[in-house]
């Protein structure tokens, strides 16, 4: 493991090279979560960088996407053995960057590296062409995928590498070109794939890098040289590039959003696994997943004996240091532990009974943004209630009961997010019923609702997502189909006559 050592800014990734801002528009820290003392690095940004690197992948579009696929995989493939050698790096400036434990962050490197090898040789299909035999009479169509041009990619602090990539490598395959925005909180594994695109040398202008806060991901999507911005973060800031973007009406928009995800538990579910995917879901990465578990229905007849096994399982989770071999991290800032708090504070008002109070936590002398795990009981189902509807972003778990399925399925639909909801019950017949009803984009069976595959489709529906699923899909996003009629024969005067078309060939 290297040294904790401040890594140094290279500036903005450009047209194939590093530039720091020569007069900057601000700056920047980026600091560990882990703990406050370890300054990652400080950024300058400047937001006319914005469009200087939309130019760039502009001009790079059409020699890219002339290229034929398989060389374009070659570059990806060579990206891949890159990514491979820098895997321990990836992970230990995600787990610094995050706060999450360097075990974890090793899975996010891992998949990183893996996305390249799905996308190419398993999701690509999904956009091959494809021939459409007597598509009329006598003719053959073509279907075929066009790329859509320059990608803005906007990423989340949560999965700061993976998730960007998961719509990079897709539209890089495509023959897109890229200009990726990391989040202010996680700036510097945006700085490291920068580095690697290098490595892999790629084409310039293929990938840019433009680090910033939110007003240059404002630019960035408002940007007229913009063809698809590919965004995954909050409900809030999808509304607000929704609305930036209103009046370019040629600009694909794939929005991932949040989520208030549900997991149902019925009285003939398997309890132990219950519990224990539940305790996945619900505290993983502190609670900081789109996909996390924010709330457990019950059946009734079983509700008890869950509740005494997952307060006790939650209570005895490790929480520590990025280095540490602990199941959690910190929350991200001092902004997530006052909502955290705030929203415990909302629900005790709001007449839920608090079963197990999260604090703030002193973890081994770091002075971070630790927090201890809540579960809060709901007595009453109100879908109004702000507790009730709200992402919370922390490692907080709402528990409600029942006897009822139709009732289960109205709290699972209740909050206007719509990303995952997981059954757990022996009767596969439950688990067809809530893939029929329930409304979100995955529905899991004896599983918890985070960790999802990267071979399957991944999105929502309502404040979670526009139904632009990613991870497998993402190659169709972004690209367009395209239909030709190829026809091959000579004219033919004798097949050509229509009624009122009288016409004579050249002679
Ligand atoms: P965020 O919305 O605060 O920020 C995401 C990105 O958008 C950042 O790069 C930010 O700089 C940029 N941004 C902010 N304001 C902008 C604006 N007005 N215009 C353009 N860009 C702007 O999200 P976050 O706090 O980093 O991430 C957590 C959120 O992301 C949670 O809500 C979580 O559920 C969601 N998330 C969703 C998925 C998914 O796949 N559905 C996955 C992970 C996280
Ligand atoms: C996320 O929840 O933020 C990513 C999806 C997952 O859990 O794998």
């Amino acid at each position: 493991m290297g040294s904790l050592q401040p890594i140094s800014f290279l500036g903005d990734y450009i047209d194939g090279r590093f530039i720091v801002p020569d007069r900057a528009d601000g700056e920047f820290k980026d600091i560990s979560p882990s703990d406050l003392k370890d300054e990652i690095m400080v950024l300058e940004y400047r937001y006319d960088h914005v469009h200087l690197a939309t130019k760039a992948a502009k001009r790079a579009f059409l020699p890219w996407a002339r290229l034929p696929q398989e060389k374009r995989f070659e570059y990806l493939r060579r990206l891949k053995e890159v990514y491979l050698t820098h895997q321990d790096q990836m992970a230990e400036v995600i787990a610094r960057e995050t706060g999450k434990p360097l075990w974890e962050a090793m899975t996010e490197a891992k998949a990183m590296v893996n996305k390249i090898d799905i996308t190419l040789d398993f999701s690509m299909k999904l956009v091959q062409d494809e021939r459409v035999e007597n598509a009329l009479p006598g003719i053959d169509g073509f279907i075929r995928h066009r790329p859509r041009g320059v990608m803005a990619v906007l990423g989340p602090f949560n999965f700061p590498g993976h998730l960007p990539n998961g719509h990079i490598i897709p539209a890089l395959a495509t023959g897109n070109t890229i200009v990726f925005k990391p989040s202010e909180l996680t700036p510097a594994i945006g700085q490291l794939m920068a580095q690697m695109f290098e490595k892999a040398e790629f084409p310039k202008g293929v990938f840019n890098l433009v680090q910033g806060i939110a007003e240059t991901g404002k630019r960035l999507v408002a940007d007229e040289d913009v063809d698809g911005i590919l965004f995954t973060g909050s409900y809030e800031t999808g509304l607000k590039i929704k609305s930036t973007t209103l009046d370019h009406h040629w600009k694909l928009l794939a929005l991932e959003m949040g989520g208030k995800n549900a997991t149902i538990v019925w009285k003939d579910a398997d309890l132990n696994k219950a519990i224990y995917e539940s305790t996945i879901g619900a505290f993983w990465s502190a609670g900081q997943r789109c996909s996390g578990t924010s709330r457990i229905i019950l059946h009734k007849d079983i509700a008890q004996k869950f509740i005494d096994k997952f307060y006790d399982t939650a209570k005895k989770l490790s929480i520590g240091h990025w280095k540490t071999q602990s199941f959690m991290g910190p929350l991200i800032n001092a902004d997530a532990v006052e909502k955290y708090l705030r929203f415990q504070e909302i629900a005790q008002r709001e007449g839920t009974e608090r079963l197990m109070r999260g604090k703030a936590l002193d973890v081994d002398g770091y002075s971070g943004y630790y927090v201890t795990p809540s579960i809060c009981m709901v007595n009453e189902f109100r879908p109004e209630s702000v507790y009730q509807k709200s992402e919370i972003f922390g490692p907080n778990v709402a528990i409600y009961q029942t006897d009822d399925f139709d009732e289960a399925m109205k709290i699972n639909d209740s909050t206007g997010f719509g990303l995952v909801c997981s059954i757990f019950s022996k009767d596969k017949a439950l688990y067809e019923e809530a893939r029929l009803r329930a409304r979100v984009g995955i529905v899991n069976w004896n599983r918890t609702t985070n960790g999802a595959s990267s071979r399957l489709p991944f999105g929502g529906l309502g404040k979670s997502g526009n139904d632009r699923p990613t991870a497998h899909y993402a190659v169709q996003y972004c690209t367009t189909p395209l239909a030709s009629l190829e026809d091959p024969h000579p004219f033919d005067a004798a097949k050509s006559q229509m009624p009122g078309l009288a016409y004579e060939p050249l002679k």
